[in-house]
C-alpha cells in the first residue's frame, strides 16, 4: 500500500505509522501529511496503512492513545472543512464507547509495535505492557525512560554487542532485549527479573516474537546454550540461589532504570560482583547501566557502591 504513495508523503506516513506503533505523539507530522489538495486520497492511505494494518489491528496501541490520534486527525480535517471518512469516525466512536464500559482504565494492557523504518515489510518487534507505571505491586510491567535512552545509544553503537553473550538485570517487559535480538547480532540474551508477573510477561512477549524452540523458558532447569534466549528469576536480594543459571562466558551486563530505591542499590551491586566472580574470563565482562537521575543522593549511593566492583 505504501508503495503507491510518493516521495515526502510516503516518508511522512511511514514516520506516523512508526510513532503510532510506539504509542508516541505524531500531531505535527499529521498536520504536514494532510497539507495537500487530495485529502480524500490521503485519508484512504492512512486508513489502509495504519488503522487497518495487520499488526496494528492485531496488536493495538492503548485506547487512550488511539482516541487522541483519531481526535487529532478529525480536528485537522475539520479545520480544513474536509469531509471525514466514515471509517475514521466509526473507529473513534467505537473507542469512546469501549472506554465508557471499561472498569479500570489505568490497568489497561496494550501493545507496542516497533517497526523498522528502513524495511516496513519486516515484522515489527511486538510486546505488551501496562499503561500505569506501577501495576500489581511492581514497576516492571511498564517501560521506563532509561530503557529508550539505552536503545537509542545501542542503535548508534551496535558493534559493541556483536556476537556477545548478554545478561540483563531487572528486564521489566523485555523491550531492551527484544530490540537487541531484533538487530540480529546477539549470541545469547539472558532476561532476568525477580517478580513472577514480570517474568511471565517477558515470556509472553518473547513468544510474540520468537519460536518456542529458540527460548529456554521459565520452567527449564537446564539451559541449552545453543538456544538464542534464556529467561530466569534473578533476585538481587537472593542472587546466589541462581548460580546454576549464571552463564560463565558473559560479555555484557545491561540494566536500565534499576537505580531508584536506595535499599536495593547495595544488593544490586553485590549481584554485579557475584556475576563477575562466576566468570571464566572476568576481564572480558562489561556492564552498561542506564539510569534516570531522579534524586542526586540516591544516584550518588550507586556511584560510591559501584567503585567496589571490578567491572
Ligand atoms: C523501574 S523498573 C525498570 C524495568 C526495565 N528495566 C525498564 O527500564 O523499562 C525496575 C525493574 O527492576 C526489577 N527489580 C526490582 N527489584 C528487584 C530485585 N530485588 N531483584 C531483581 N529485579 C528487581 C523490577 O521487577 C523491574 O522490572
Amino acid at each position: 500500500m505504501l508503495d503507491n504513495l510518493n516521495g515526502d508523503k510516503r516518508n511522512l506516513l511511514i514516520d506516523i505509522k512508526c510513532l503510532y506503533g510506539l504509542n508516541h505523539d505524531s500531531s505535527k507530522l499529521l498536520v504536514d501529511f494532510f497539507e495537500s489538495d487530495d485529502v480524500d486520497c490521503l485519508q484512504k492511505f492512512l486508513i489502509q496503512s495504519i488503522l487497518k494494518d495487520f499488526y496494528l489491528t492485531k496488536y493495538q496501541p492503548s485506547s487512550k492513545y488511539r482516541k487522541s490520534f483519531l481526535k487529532k486527525v478529525i480536528s485537522i480535517l475539520e479545520s480544513k472543512n474536509h469531509e471525514i471518512d466514515s471509517e475514521i469516525y466509526d473507529s473513534y466512536i467505537s473507542i469512546i464507547n469501549k472506554q465508557k464500559s471499561e472498569i479500570n482504565f489505568d490497568e489497561e494492557k496494550y501493545f507496542v509495535c516497533c517497526f523498522l523504518k528502513e524495511d516496513m515489510t519486516k515484522k515489527p518487534v511486538i510486546f505488551e505492557q501496562f499503561l500505569s507505571a506501577i501495576t500489581c505491586g511492581t514497576t516492571g510491567l511498564h517501560i521506563w525512560p532509561a530503557c529508550y535512552e539505552l536503545i537509542n545509544f545501542i542503535e548508534k553503537n551496535k558493534n559493541f554487542l556483536d556476537n556477545k553473550n548478554i545478561l540483563e538485570l531487572g528486564s521489566g517487559v523485555g523491550f531492551l532485549g527484544l530490540k537487541c535480538l531484533n538487530w540480529g547480532f546477539i549470541k545469547h540474551f539472558f532476561f532476568t527479573d525477580c517478580h513472577g508477573k514480570v517474568l511471565k510477561q517477558i515470556e509472553r512477549n518473547l513468544l510474540l516474537n520468537y519460536d518456542e524452540k529458540e527460548i529456554n523458558g521459565l520452567d527449564c532447569s537446564i539451559q541449552d546454550e545453543d538456544k538464542l534466549i534464556s529467561i530466569f528469576e534473578l533476585n538481587w536480594l537472593d542472587f546466589d540461589q541462581n548460580k546454576n543459571h549464571i552463564n560463565k562466558n558473559l560479555d555484557v551486563i545491561l540494566a536500565t532504570d534499576v537505580i531508584f530505591d536506595p535499599d536495593l542499590i547495595e544488593p544490586f551491586v553485590r549481584t554485579l560482583n557475584f556475576i563477575w566472580s562466576c566468570q571464566t574470563n572476568p576481564q572480558n565482562l562489561r556492564a552498561v547501566i542506564a539510569s534516570t537521575i531522579r534524586n542526586e543522593s540516591t544516584y550518588k549511593i550507586f556511584i560510591d557502591q559501584q567503585e567496589t566492583t571490578e567491572i
